[in-house]
């Protein structure tokens, strides 16, 4: 824990290490990662490795119910792991509840020793992080949220590696903003994450173009921009290349939020960190920046503007180059269309609900069904032969919507959802797409998915119906983007493809934190090949206060 002022106002957080960001982990490629999680705080805890393919590892992926029971007051857990086949930028955060508001932190993928950069190596490397922050304890946030079944209050400010920066009425004194240094001429490599709740972004700096590079720890073809997107869970690495002369100006680098929902239902400020030209021969550079030099503000989209969005996500792709190949799975196995939306669930007896009506409550789902957390964890109740059989879930999740689904502007008839804990079983090795629609139906909105345990290719994406013919034929295989968090774009669809090689209990989810807490989430169970999941692993024990410690674990 930790007493953090920001807006004027301290509160006490959640941290790792006492650091708020937390600290980055930075290994190499091909590095075992040890990290033993000692939970000092008064919430159970669990840290997920957001990106990290967790080969075979999944006991080390993090997920609190689907992955392993949450570390309790007073345990610790060794997450154990090795980064096979990636290198960029990841990122970590506390995977139970609303804790990742402050517990999060950049995971740095460097080359193997002696391998270089893809491109030149930049003159620095700067992690960006964006970040949420409420007055209140977030975890009050969200706990009135699901008492009253209403939307939790929205946050504050955001912030840039834990700072919201000079456009907020109070901030800490001394403490505003990030001042980012640079050197005419040379060329700065960001690591930006958006560890946000619940905003995707836009990201510009003031004169400057970005060059992005990479995204979720793969590298794509390069292509210049003004004006970034970066949702929750996403990263993205983009090199700044500063002007040929020290400009004598300072420049805003903005972050404002991308949404379509109801203006007032969604946090509207903007983040703002500086750009400061500074000169190596005049001694060393302050934390602070020169007033006096003229301020560039950029302009930023307004916060409903779709065109940037579609601009920049088609623009992705994939390198394709004999050294970085696209692997895309060509015929496929198993073909899902999931739709991804609100809905309403009954109000429970005895409770008063703010949802669309008093008598109903706010849910959200993928094809009808909000995923309920088991007791027991998933992967645990799979591995012990207590899931199917003891009924800690069903293997029936719907491989299509409860009802067809036809996106015609109108909210369609099926806004029903239902609660369980039903998983999607695939054999190991199946190659698999998935189409994911989203419904629009308590309103327009864009999410985020996250897919645990691996990365996937983003073959396809368009507006309205996901129509099976015509824009099945129009598939990007070529040179796809590859990444582990897409937007799936408001009123519209997205298709992914990816090779179910990882055996284990891998969960997917909105990155929207709000979302996912209303349920629109789900998990995918892929059996063991001829390889099984990681041999043994300490195992926690869910809803008590003891675990067996170093339990050995076969399979
Ligand atoms: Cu970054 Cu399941 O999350």
């Amino acid at each position: 824990m930790a007493n953090v002022t920001r807006l004027c106002a301290t509160k006490s957080i959640m941290t790792v290490n006492g650091e708020f960001p937390g600290p980055a982990l930075v290994a190499r490629e091909g590095d075992r990662v040890l990290v033993r999680v000692t939970n000092q705080v008064s919430h159970n805890m669990t840290l997920h490795w957001h990106g990290i393919r967790q080969l075979r590892s999944g006991w080390a992926d993090g997920p609190a119910y689907v992955a392993q029971c949450p570390i309790q007051i007073g345990q610790s857990y060794v997450y154990n792991f090795n980064i096979t086949g990636q290198r960029g930028t990841l990122w970590w955060h506390a995977h139970i509840s609303w804790i990742r508001a402050t517990v999060y932190g950049a995971i740095v993928i460097l080359p193997e020793l002696g391998i270089p950069y893809p491109l030149a190596a930049p003159h620095e490397e700067v992690p960006i992080l964006f970040g949420e922050w409420w007055k209140a304890n977030t975890e009050a946030v969200v706990k009135q949220a699901l008492q009253t079944g209403g939307a939790p209050n929205i946050s504050d400010a955001f912030t840039i590696n834990g700072l919201p920066g000079p456009l907020y009425n109070c901030s800490a004194k001394g403490m505003n903003e990030l001042v980012l240094k640079v050197e005419a001429g040379k060329t700065y490599l960001l690591r930006l994450i958006n560890a946000a709740l619940n905003d995707e972004l836009f990201f510009v700096i003031a004169n400057h173009k970005l060059t992005v590079v990479e995204v979720d720890a793969v590298c794509v073809k390069p292509f210049t921009v003004n004006t970034l997107v970066i949702s929750p869970g996403q990263t993205t690495n983009v090199l700044l290349t500063a002007k040929p002369f020290n400009p004598k100006a300072n420049f805003y680098m903005s972050a404002v939020p991308y949404s379509t929902i109801r203006p007032g239902t969604f946090d509207n400020t903007t983040v703002t960190g500086i750009l400061e030209y500074h000169n190596p021969n005049s001694g060393s550079a302050s934390s602070s920046f020169d007033k006096d030099l003229p301020l560039f503000k950029p302009t930023m989209p307004r916060f409903n503007d779709t065109g940037p969005v579609t601009n920049f996500t088609t623009k992705l792709r994939s390198l394709a180059t004999a050294t970085y190949p696209v692997i895309v799975p060509r015929s496929v196995d198993k073909r899902f269309l999931f739709t991804i939306g609100p809905g309403t669930l009954p109000c429970p007896v005895n409770m008063t609900c703010q949802g669309p009506t008093n008598v109903t409550r706010f849910a959200a789902a993928m094809n009808n069904v909000s995923l309920v957390f088991p007791s027991t964890a998933l992967l645990q109740s799979h591995y012990t032969g207590m899931g199917m059989s003891k009924g800690v879930y069903a293997s029936n999740f719907p491989t299509a919507p409860l009802t067809p689904f036809s996106y015609t502007g109108t909210p369609p008839n099926n806004i029903n959802v239902a609660k369980g804990t039903r998983l999607l079983v695939l054999p190991f090795n199946t190659s698999v797409e998935l189409v994911m629609q989203e419904t629009s139906i308590l309103g327009v909105e864009s999410h985020p998915l996250h897919l645990h345990g691996f990365n996937f290719f983003v073959v396809g994406q368009g507006f309205g119906n996901y129509d099976a013919v015509n824009d099945l034929a129009k598939f990007n295989l070529v040179d796809p983007v590859e990444r582990n968090t897409v937007g799936v774009p408001a009123s519209g669809w997205v298709a992914i493809r990816f090779l179910a090689d990882n055996p284990g209990v891998w969960f997917m989810h909105c990155h929207l934190e709000v979302h996912t807490t209303w349920g629109l989430r789900m998990a995918w169970l892929v059996l063991d090949g001829s390889l099984a999941n990681q041999k043994s692993q300490e195992i926690l024990v869910c809803l008590v206060r003891s675990r067996l410690a170093f339990f050995r674990f076969s399979v």
